[in-house]
This record gives C-alpha cells, sequence and structure tokens, in this order.
C-alpha cells in the first residue's frame, strides 16, 4: 500500500481517500509505528500528513527519520513537507509568514508535479512555520506569499513535497499533483480497481472462514448488503443471511432484500417475521430512548432466534456458526484507533449488542474500504442500484420517525408519506445531492385543515432533506418549491389525515438528522 502517516490532524484520512481515487490503495498509520511496522507493510510510497504543530515545538509529533531512507518514494504535506525539510538537510523557520485558507500558489516550470498547470493557482494552506531552504538535490517548484519553498521534489531520489493541502476541494489541482507524484515521481500503477478490490476479499474471506460457519444481519443498508454478496461468492451456502422485518420498514424494503438481494446473490436468507412482537412490546411509547432500548432488545432475541434455526437444520453435532459477518467500514476502524480485527467478540453494537453467550469471530471484508468503494464494489458484484445507491436509514426505522407512540396505523400513514418523498425527489434527480430525506409523521400533534367542503382535524408530515458528508453534520437541503409543491399536494391528497406537510430548515447541529 501508500501508508499516509498520521500525524494527528483529521487530514490523513482524506488524502488516502484521495490516494484511492487515483487507483491505488493506500491505508493509514500513525507516526509512531516503528521502522519494522512499516517495513512489515512493504510500502510502495509513504505520504507524510499534515499535523498541527511546529516541527520544533516540543511535542512535535516526530518520524523516524530512518523512514526516509528505505529507498522508498516519498510526498510530504504541509506538516510533512516541513518534516521531510527538516530531516533531509533544508531549513524550516517561523519567519512571520503565516497562512490559512486560501492562497495564490506560483509554479516555477521546473519540475514534475506543477508542469503545464496554470502558473498561478488557488491552494489552501494551513502553517506558521514555512521551509526556507529546500534539501541539497531537491528543486524548488513553487512559492506563496508567505513561504518562499512551497513546492520541492527530486526525480532521482523519488521525493517530493507541498506546504498547501493537495487533498482539499478548495485546492483544485491538489488531486493532479498527488496523481502525479504517485504516477510520474513514484512510478505506481492504478491498479485499484472493483474488480481488483472484489477479487481480492473474497480470497481473504475465504482465507479466514475456512469451512466454517457464517451468519450476516442484513438491514436493507448498501454496508450489510455488500459485506454479506462478498462473503457469498466466497463461501456460498455456508453463509446464511437473517433479515428481521420489524414491521418499521419503508414501502418495498423486505421485497429488496428478499428479492432483488437474493436474485442478484443466491444467497441463503432467513427472514424473521417479527413485526407483530415489535408492535406489541411497543405499544403505548413514545419516549424515544425508550423506543430505541425495546427495539434493540427485540432486535437481538429475533437475531439469536434465527441463528439457533440456522444450527438446527444446518449444522453437524456440537458444530457452530463461527463466523459474524459486518459491513464495518474503513472510516469507523479509523476513528476506533485500528485495531487488528480478527478479535473474537462477544457483543457488537452493529447488531445491537449481541450477548455475552453468544461468541462469534468478526468477518468485516469491508473494513479497509470508504463507502464510495464499497457501493463500486457492490455494483462490480451485480448488486442492484436500488440497493447500493441507497441512502442510509435508521436500524430503528419508522419508530423514530413517529413523534408519538407507534400503532400500524400511524406507520402505515407514514410508509404512504415516505414513499411519495422518496418518489418525488427521485424523478426530480435530488438522490445524489440529498444525503436522505427523513419524513417524520407528528402523530401527537393535530391541526385544522379544509378539504372539499370539509374541515379536518388532521396531523402534519415533516420533510427533513438533508445534505451531509459523513452525517456527523449536515444542513437542510435546498430542494426546488416546485418538487416541494408535487410532494405536499400528493401527500396531503392521498394520504388520509394527513392535512399538512411542513418543511424542517434546521442544520444539524442544532439539530439532529432524525427527530428521535
Ligand atoms: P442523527 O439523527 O443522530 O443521525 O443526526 C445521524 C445518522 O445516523 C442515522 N441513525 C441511525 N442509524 N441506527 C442506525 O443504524 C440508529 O439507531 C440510528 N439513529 C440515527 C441517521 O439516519 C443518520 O443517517
Amino acid at each position: 500500500p501508500v501508508l499516509v502517516v498520521d500525524f494527528g490532524a483529521q487530514y490523513a484520512q482524506l488524502i488516502a481517500r484521495r490516494v484511492r481515487e487515483a487507483r491505488i490503495y493506500s491505508e493509514v498509520i500513525a507516526h509512531d509505528a516503528t521502522i519494522d511496522e512499516f517495513k512489515a507493510k512493504d510500502p510502495a510510497a509513504i505520504i507524510l500528513s499534515g499535523g498541527p504543530a511546529s516541527v520544533y515545538a516540543d511535542d512535535a509529533p516526530s518520524l523516524d527519520p530512518a523512514i526516509l531512507e528505505l529507498g522508498i518514494p516519498v510526498f510530504g504535506i504541509c506538516y510533512g513537507f516541513q518534516t521531510m525539510a527538516a530531516a533531509l538537510g533544508g531549513e524550516v523557520a517561523n519567519t512571520g509568514g503565516r497562512e490559512f485558507g486560501r492562497t495564490t500558489f506560483t509554479a516555477t516550470d521546473d519540475g514534475v508535479l506543477h508542469r503545464g498547470l496554470d502558473r498561478n493557482q488557488p491552494v489552501w494552506m494551513s502553517h506558521n512555520d514555512a521551509v526556507q531552504v529546500a534539501p541539497e538535490g531537491f528543486v524548488v517548484t513553487g512559492s506563496t506569499p508567505g513561504a518562499p519553498v512551497a513546492a520541492f521534489e527530486s526525480v532521482e531520489a523519488k521525493m517530493a513535497g507541498v506546504q498547501y493541502h493537495p487533498e482539499v476541494l478548495h485546492t483544485p489541482h491538489g488531486q493532479q499533483v498527488l496523481t502525479r507524484f504517485l504516477y510520474e515521481i513514484a512510478g505506481l500503477e492504478a491498479d485499484w480497481t472493483p474488480a481488483n478490490i472484489a477479487d481480492a476479499l473474497i480470497d481473504q474471506v475465504s482465507d479466514q472462514i475456512g469451512d466454517g460457519l457464517a451468519i450476516c444481519g442484513l438491514s436493507g443498508g448498501v454496508d450489510s448488503a455488500v459485506a454479506a454478496a462478498l462473503v457469498q461468492r466466497a463461501i456460498g451456502d455456508r453463509l446464511t443471511c437473517v433479515f428481521v422485518d420489524h414491521g418499521l420498514l419503508r414501502a418495498g424494503e423486505r421485497e429488496q432484500v428478499e428479492h432483488d438481494f437474493v436474485a442478484a446473490t443466491g444467497a441463503r436468507l432467513v427472514t424473521v417475521d417479527a413485526a407483530d412482537k415489535f408492535l406489541a412490546e411497543l405499544s403505548g411509547v413514545s419516549d424515544p430512548e425508550t423506543k430505541r432500548k425495546i427495539i434493540g432488545r427485540e432486535f437481538i432475541r429475533s437475531f439469536e432466534g434465527a441463528v439457533s434455526d440456522v444450527l438446527g437444520d444446518r449444522a453437524a453435532d456440537g458444530d457452530k456458526v463461527d463466523f459474524l459477518v459486518q459491513g464495518t467500514l474503513y472510516p469507523d476502524v479509523v476513528e476506533s484507533g485500528g485495531g487488528s480485527g480478527t478479535a473474537n467478540i462477544k457483543s457488537h453494537h452493529n447488531v445491537g449488542g449481541l450477548p455475552d453467550d453468544l461468541e462469534f469471530s468478526l468477518v468485516e471484508p469491508l473494513r479497509l474500504l470508504f463507502k464510495d468503494e464499497v457501493r463500486a464494489v457492490g455494483r462490480e458484484l451485480g448488486l442492484p442500484e436500488e440497493i447500493v445507491g441507497r441512502q442510509p436509514f435508521p436500524g430503528p426505522g419508522l419508530a423514530i420517525r413517529i413523534v408519538g407512540d407507534v400503532t400500524a396505523d400511524r406507520l402505515s400513514m407514514l410508509r404512504k408519506a415516505d414513499l411519495i418523498a422518496r418518489e418525488e425527489l427521485t424523478a426530480a434527480g435530488l438522490d445524489h445531492q440529498i444525503w436522505q430525506c427523513p419524513v417524520v409523521l407528528l402523530a401527537d400533534v393535530r391541526s385544522v385543515g379544509v378539504q372539499g367542503d370539509g374541515r379536518t382535524y388532521g396531523h402534519p408530515i415533516v420533510l427533513r432533506p438533508v445534505s451531509s458528508e459523513d452525517a456527523m453534520t449536515a444542513d437542510w437541503t435546498r430542494v426546488p418549491y416546485e418538487v416541494l409543491e408535487t410532494i405536499s399536494t400528493r401527500i396531503t391528497n392521498e394520504v388520509p389525515d394527513v392535512n399538512r406537510v411542513v418543511l424542517d430548515v434546521t442544520s444539524k447541529p442544532p439539530g439532529t438528522i432524525e427527530w428521535e
């Protein structure tokens, strides 16, 4: 892999993504990893990321300089650029030329990285110190008002760096510069394609599971579907997929899993019909946290029941289901400090916290992938667009989109309204602009309306379209008025007992995406 050394700022993961967008595999590694840990990864190139501090600060994260002597191509960014300059005998100083935000980079005619690009380009900077003198043997290929040496490179040494952040969108040429380093200076080839990724993951899963039995909870979401499809390719029907229909799903979701997913993968699927049980347990409950707890608990019971069913008809005496497949993604792995991934677990939040006496080894085929890569692999495996292009939907389903207690009638109202909103947003071509659009029924609120000749006293439906990159923060999406108008007209005409449609124009924070 191309190793992106994390100096503790938030950029390393983004850089790894950008390298993969250039179709080269990359991973994030901690800056204090030992030289042996570096070597064990057999890196094709090393990228030193941005960091928080000055290279001269007492607590500055440092890098074992021996890493620069391994003969591996190196690219330095921001703090990583300065670290590299200092380690190779250049000069870094604070001369008051700090730059934060957009500035103009002026390229020279020399070198490979900026050849033929606009002479003056906007770039994104964030630095106090600046490289004053490049290391010997390196050509300086550009400057900014605050950094006399803002880029340098040595084709012979296969090393280069830039003071600005090429990985952010505010640096329009950034991806091109990074790609040139990878292809032209490091001499790497683009082989990280969906087909190669899928093949490699299928092999890995086969090795891990051997002739064991595995089980996978399908939620209807993208991640679990792609993880299951990969494992199915690897071990065939020694994988059983379990789908718990808790009755809180949206229109068409069960069919998507039972029909489209199975048709595309040939996976063995067990559906647990638990709608009545869930509804009974939720009866009279309107507190959001209580709803979530009940749903989590019932989910575990249903899943456990399914596991013993699978054992009943699949496994010989004494056999057990050894592996649990999870759709964990790379951002979760990096954010939780990056474990080794083969730990024997007793519980996991993704399936609602399984009880102590169920022991599985985890199979997490997507743990090195970003979301867009998961979608690409899913397409490669032949999963339909309705599944791979799907927007996030919370595990507790429509129950946390009914403000008030959950009843079958209310679920049916909400399902109709949600389907109309989805149909119209898709028809308007807005699916890529919208991260997700929860549709919420305010079941405890009524307002007066007029329809035909009569007075109505019905419920409002809230539309909550949001734009986001990761659901941690979000903005409300500016959906065109005509689309809102169509949705509103259809919902008030087609859904009995709904006489008002309102739009949620709150960002996150302060509002969360879901209402409960
Ligand atoms: P909030 O409402 O916290 O939602 O802004 C952030 C994202 O998480 C989803 N969400 C959940 N997903 N189980 C899930 O699998 C849950 O309990 C859950 N609650 C919220 C939500 O849809 C949004 O994408």
